[in-house]
């Protein structure tokens, strides 16, 4: 029996750091009113999505010890693109040199973790090694005269390098779902500016959140209580809080880096792992939580054993 496990893992942010005081400066806003309703203090942007994947992917590759050309398949999970075509991607491949397939896959704010399941499937079907991204640059499609949405959002980029592995592997549970009727809560035209109903999205996330978070760990035999960290979809606070008090799991056992990031979409999980990897709050054996969720509205939930 084969499965599949994480070996390594980066992640990439642009040096400039906007803070509230930044926004407030431009905008009917103020850091009281961005940090009391959303937990953000600051946010990174610049850079193109391809620039912050190939960083985030070469740190991945070197704390695994692997090199490019030992990499299958490339999946870059992203909302923007560098380009509609190519994918970016094939931009990503070529950079770092990864030897195998490569193609974007966009679920939105769910983006990683529908990739991370989909590469644990590829791996069951042959694959070895997979390098897996979630990368944005969210500033790119926001219209920064609109305070709703220009406190919201940052750009960054995290990865994993996930192999085949003797064993069962690590991944115990998983659940991906979509409602496309509500497409119109969260949107963004071609050549134009991301859109949301920021209260109708909230009330569908932290629903979206528990149920499909009770559904991954249900599949895998266990329930919030058995989750030793959590890492959600950094949104807003509240919505972390509110659906971490109704799967009953202790705020020490969330992981929280919105205040830093803002919402970065698909890099926005992959970029809280490596936070808490990198603060060593995960040990071999722990159990893990991604859950997000996202414009489709689209939801996805996965559930490691840390280390496989
Ligand atoms: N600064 C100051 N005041 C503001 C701002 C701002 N940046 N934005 C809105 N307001 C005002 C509103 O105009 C409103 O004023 P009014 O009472 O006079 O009408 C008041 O603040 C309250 O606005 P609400 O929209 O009710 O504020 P709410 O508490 O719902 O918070 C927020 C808004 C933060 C957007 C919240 O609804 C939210 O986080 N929703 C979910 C967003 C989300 O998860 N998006 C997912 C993906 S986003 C993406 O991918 C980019």
């Amino acid at each position: 029996m084969s499965g599949a496990v994480i070996t390594g893992w980066g992640s990439a942010v642009p040096d400039k750091i906007v803070t509230n005081d930044d926004l407030s400066a431009r905008l009917d806003t103020s850091d009281a009113w961005i940090a009391e309703r959303t937990g953000i203090r600051e946010r990174r942007i610049g850079g193109t999505t391809s620039g912050l994947a190939v960083a985030a992917g070469r740190r991945a590759l070197e704390a695994a010890g692997r090199g490019a050309h030992e990499i299958d398949l490339l999946v870059l999970a992203t909302t923007t693109p560098d380009a509609i075509v190519p994918g970016t991607s094939a931009t990503v491949q070529h950079e770092l040199g990864v030897a195998g397939g490569a193609f974007d896959l966009n679920a939105a704010c769910s983006g990683f973790v529908y990739a991370l399941v989909a590469a644990h499937g590829l791996v069951m079907a042959g694959a070895d090694r997979i390098l897996v991204i979630g990368s944005e640059t969210l500033s790119k499609i926001t219209d920064w005269d609109d305070r709703t949405l220009a406190v919201l959002v940052g750009d960054g980029a995290g990865a994993v390098v996930l192999e085949r592995c003797e064993g069962p592997g690590q991944l115990l549970g998983w659940d991906l779902g979509a409602d496309g009727s509500l497409r119109h809560l969260l949107k963004c035209d071609l050549g134009g500016y991301l859109y949301m109903n920021g209260k109708e999205i909230f009330r569908h996330a932290v629903r979206a959140v528990v149920e499909s978070s009770t559904a991954a760990l249900a599949r895998a035999g266990l329930t919030a209580a058995d989750v030793d960290l959590f890492v959600p979809h950094q949104a807003n606070a509240r919505i972390i809080t509110a659906a971490s008090q109704r799967l009953g799991i202790p705020d020490d056992r969330c992981v929280v880096t919105i205040d830093r990031y803002g919402n970065t979409s698909s890099a926005s999980i992959p970029l809280a792992l490596c936070d808490a990897l990198d603060a060593g709050r995960l040990a071999r054996g722990a159990t893990v939580l991604l859950s997000g969720f996202g414009g489709g509205m689209t939801w996805a939930s996965a559930v490691l054993r840390w280390g496989g």
